[in-house]
């Protein structure tokens, strides 16, 4: 669906990015199970390994805030193919928000719907220490 407020609060958190040296900017929206909305958008750094991720930005948050049960994520780049979330906040995503829907979107268009499980098939988490 267009006009998805999650996608359109994507949009807007991208604007925030600050990304001066891929200036590639990405923004995120967090969806809680009670309809609260967290955003995020990647933050680089000139060391370049401290970059984190827009995704992150949100998820951590939100777990921050005291938000733990989640059901959508939105994720917003500038690109005409989709632009999915990379390997580490996929890991994240799933430690903390489960199969969750990924929508991916770009400035004028939704360009996938995805369950972070089809993202991430065959996850490491707590089940596989035992604790979980
Ligand atoms: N980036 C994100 O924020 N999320 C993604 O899903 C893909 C990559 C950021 C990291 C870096 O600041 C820039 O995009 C280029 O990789």
């Amino acid at each position: 669906m267009e006009h998805d407020v999650l996608v359109t609060r994507a949009r807007e958190a991208r604007e925030r990015a600050v990304a001066p040296y891929s200036t590639f900017k990405v923004g995120a929206a967090l969806e809680t199970v009670d309809g609260t909305i967290i955003t995020g958008c990647n933050i680089e750094n000139s060391t370049y390994g401290l970059t984190i991720c827009a995704e992150r930005v949100a998820v951590f948050k939100a777990v921050s805030e005291g938000h733990r049960a989640f059901r959508r994520v939105a994720v917003v780049a500038d690109t005409q193919a989709p632009t999915p979330p990379c390997g580490p906040c996929r890991q994240i995503l799933w430690e903390f928000c489960g199969d969750i829907e990924v929508i991916l979107a770009n400035l004028t268009a939704e360009t996938g719907r995805h369950r972070l499980k089809d993202l991430l098939p065959l996850p490491f988490d707590a089940r596989n220490l035992g604790t979980g």
